[in-house]
């Protein structure tokens, strides 16, 4: 018996004592833009500013991937509004998935299932999953916690955080909880023209409120109608529901990828997809769940006349024919959304 345990350990560092770091945590305040929801965050993990600092540390280390190579940042960066403007993204080993990179912005107000189909309920649950994706950081957590607990900083950085008091008390939980802390401070930084528009600072051009007019339905002539806000509604500019967007008709050829019908089991579900934010969309190119189109143009175009109507295509579409001034207008009312100010936010880059 004592011999398979000496063998079991013999990887493991020493425990060492962290009782003389001081754990004095202190509450973390978000900056929620007035007009956005309140943030739900799990009563089990609130956020501390020494929590973000080991999240955003984590986020950005090339500890988790097997051969130090790759971050979550690899694939989730702030220039693109946290996505790595790939269709689909290169994992340790060079072999791809088929889904394209998310976009983390304003990711702390979802509550309705993570990832493009939702088979994931929180952020601390999802944080765990690519360190040992074969096709992410193709790690393993056990190695990751022995590298981490015989580290020079992470284990004050634990210890700061969650009042762990000594090594072993790092694990892959609290290392979630971390990268969750840092996840939910991406948030918007109310300062798009957008917003700016909505807090009474700053007026459309005639162009910017046609669009906005022709997004939200509410443009006189119901001909220009786009009912994009339906799905894509303020102020997140999306409902995080899940829909049939016309891409593909799920009951005609091979559906590669049924999205949200393979988590619920439904038919009816079959090629839909969670509904992304248009906050900082023209950073996040390629677009959809694939990344097949390779331009807002391409978006458009296809909303615009090449919906595939099939039995699980959502009612909000149909046929748009927009004209040029309407793209145009469309175009410009989206770009109010852009939000240079958080992708460079200091508090969001990397810290080494
Ligand atoms: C190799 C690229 C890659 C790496 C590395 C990676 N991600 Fe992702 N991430 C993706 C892709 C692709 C998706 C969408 C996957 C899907 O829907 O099946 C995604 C989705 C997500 C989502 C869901 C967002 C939403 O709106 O639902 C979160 C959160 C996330 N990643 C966080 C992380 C964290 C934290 C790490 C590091 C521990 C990480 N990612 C590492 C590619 C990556
Ligand atoms: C019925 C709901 C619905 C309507 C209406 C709708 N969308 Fe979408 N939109 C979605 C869904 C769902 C996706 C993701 C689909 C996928 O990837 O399979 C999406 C994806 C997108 C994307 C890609 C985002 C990304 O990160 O890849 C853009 C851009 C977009 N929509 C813009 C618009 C515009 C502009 C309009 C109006 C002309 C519009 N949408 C109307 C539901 C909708």
């Amino acid at each position: 018996m004592l011999i398979v345990l000496v063998a079991c350990c013999e990887d493991m560092p020493a425990p060492s004592s962290l009782l003389d770091i001081p754990f004095e945590p202190t509450e973390y305040e978000l900056d929620i833009p007035d007009h956005f929801p309140q943030m739900i965050i799990p009563q089990d993990n609130p956020l501390t500013d020494q929590g973000v600092v080991l999240g955003r540390r984590l986020f950005y280390d090339p500890i988790l991937s097997a051969d130090n190579s790759l971050s979550c940042s690899s694939c989730h960066l702030p220039e693109g509004s946290f996505t790595d403007n790939n269709s689909v993204s290169p994992g340790i080993d060079g072999i791809t998935g088929q889904r394209s990179s998310m976009s983390l912005l304003d990711i702390g107000f979802n509550n309705n299932g993570l990832f493009w189909d939702g088979r994931v309920a929180t952020l601390e649950e999802q944080a765990l999953l690519p360190v040992e994706d074969p096709i992410e950081l193709h790690h393993t957590w056990p190695d990751v916690i022995s590298e981490l607990q015989s580290h020079e900083l992470y284990p004050r950085l634990f210890r700061e955080a969650f009042g762990i008091t000594d090594t072993t008390g790092i694990t892959k939980d609290l290392a979630a909880k971390a990268l969750a802390q840092f996840e939910r401070t991406l948030i918007s930084s109310g300062q798009s023209r957008y917003d700016q528009v909505i807090d009474g600072i700053a007026v459309f051009t005639d162009e910017e409120l046609l669009g906005h007019n022709i997004f939200f339905d509410i443009e006189p002539d119901v001909r220009r109608h786009a009912e994009c806000g339906h799905c894509h509604n303020a102020p997140l500019f999306t409902t995080n529901e899940y829909f049939n967007n016309g891409l593909d008709n799920p009951d005609v050829g091979d559906l590669t990828d049924i999205g949200r019908g393979e988590v619920t089991g439904t038919p009816f579900d079959n090629g839909k997809f969670r509904v992304p934010t248009l906050r900082n969309i023209f950073k996040s190119a390629p677009y959809m769940h694939d990344g097949r189109f390779s331009s807002f143009e391409d978006v458009l175009n296809h909303y615009d006349t090449q919906v595939q109507f099939s039995r699980n295509v959502d009612p909000n579409l149909r046929v748009l024919n927009l004209s040029e001034t309407d793209r145009g207008a469309l175009i410009a009312f989206i770009k109010t959304l852009e939000d240079p100010v958080f992708t460079s936010d200091p508090r969001y880059q990397s810290p080494f």
